[in-house]
């Protein structure tokens, strides 16, 4: 059969029809918020790199999330901001840093957030980069204790998920013990498994300071050009105990996620990340593009490429935007 008894414009022609057929929705429950935690009371600092994001204290990050708890949202991810850095990035396991803060007060007040962490030495080190840094080089294996140390501290503070991200070999396995044999068995690692070595985290290293000092992260992060390099390293990871795997950037990768989608049954996130986010910003302010209608057709791509749910700074804003609708 052909044209005219196939017309595709038919279950196009009004709104409704449109929404019946409809192959992927983007819900509240999809999506997951990062958040920059600083020390002291009374903080909510713009970043002018990530327009509508800040750095918050405890008490402001959670009156920043009220009314977003109250439409829906999933959850959040926290990232932290110590007060000092030295070599090891020792700031990174404090039981009193400011990410261990946030975990037991968010669980406290919203027991049905989902609480993730991410666990990374950058911002705790520094030299700014994600492990432990000899001669020039970043070395493996002496930065798995202090990984797994970090997410540990999560783990007590009442994390639910905790997600490395700084894609040392092996990092999953060490932290999957280290929670076994504390006895947290029920904390989940969301593995940054598929991560790249890319330009699109320029905003979030300002608003993280967690700029590497010398040289890039292109020794541990995987290169963009590569693609079947991302189900070895997904594989590697669910060998060694992650729950749910992700990949790193989102819209230049949704090759990447319809991959891992295909090759693996386990839940798999992918973040849209701070220069992805930040650049719709910008061509908004500007007026080249409209941000919600963009903003909702890049996430909406993200989710029909097989991610099930999404970290993306947009959280609020969509939230905010179902809402309206
Ligand atoms: C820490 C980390 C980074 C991001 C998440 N965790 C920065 C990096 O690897 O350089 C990037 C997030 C973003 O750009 O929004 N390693």
């Amino acid at each position: 059969m052909f044209f005219p008894s196939l017309r595709p414009r038919r279950l196009r022609a009004k709104s409704y029809i449109r929404d019946l057929v409809r192959e992927t929705r983007l819900t509240a429950a999809d999506v997951i918020l990062p958040l920059f935690i600083v020390s002291g009371e009374g903080v909510e600092e713009p970043i002018s790199s990530l327009p509508g994001v800040h750095h918050h204290s405890v008490d402001k990050a959670l009156e920043f999330i009220r009314p977003l708890a109250k439409l829906g949202l999933r959850g959040i991810i926290l990232f932290g901001l110590p007060d000092q850095k030295d070599h090891e990035g020792s700031e990174a396991w404090n039981p009193e840093g400011p990410v261990q803060r946030a975990c037991t007060a968010f669980k406290k007040e919203f027991p049905h957030l989902v609480i993730m962490t991410d666990v990374c030495l950058c911002q705790y080190t520094d030299h700014g980069h994600c492990g432990e840094l000899c001669d020039g080089e970043v070395l493996n294996d002496p930065s798995l204790n202090r990984l797994a140390l970090t997410a540990l501290s999560h783990a007590v503070a009442g994390a639910d998920v905790v997600a490395p991200s700084d894609m040392m070999d092996g990092r999953v396995g060490a932290i999957r013990e280290a929670l076994e044999r504390a006895n947290y068995p029920d904390v989940s690692i969301l593995s940054y498994a598929v991560k790249y070595a890319s330009a699109f985290y320029g905003p979030f290293r300002e608003a993280a300071d967690s700029a590497p000092g010398k040289g890039d992260r292109k020794g541990y992060q995987m290169d963009p050009a590569n693609r079947r390099e991302a189900l070895r390293e997904a594989r590697l990871d669910i060998h060694e105990g992650a729950d749910m795997l992700m990949v790193k950037p989102a819209l230049s990768y949704l090759d990447i996620i319809a991959d891992l989608r295909r090759e693996f049954d386990y839940p798999l996130a992918a973040y849209h990340v701070s220069g992805e986010y930040s650049m719709v910003k910008a061509a908004a302010e500007r007026g080249w593009v409209d941000e919600k209608q963009i903003m909702l057709e890049v996430l909406t791509s993200i989710k029909r490429a097989g991610a099930d749910f999404i970290i993306t700074y947009a959280a609020g804003d969509l939230c905010r935007w179902l809402q309206d609708d």
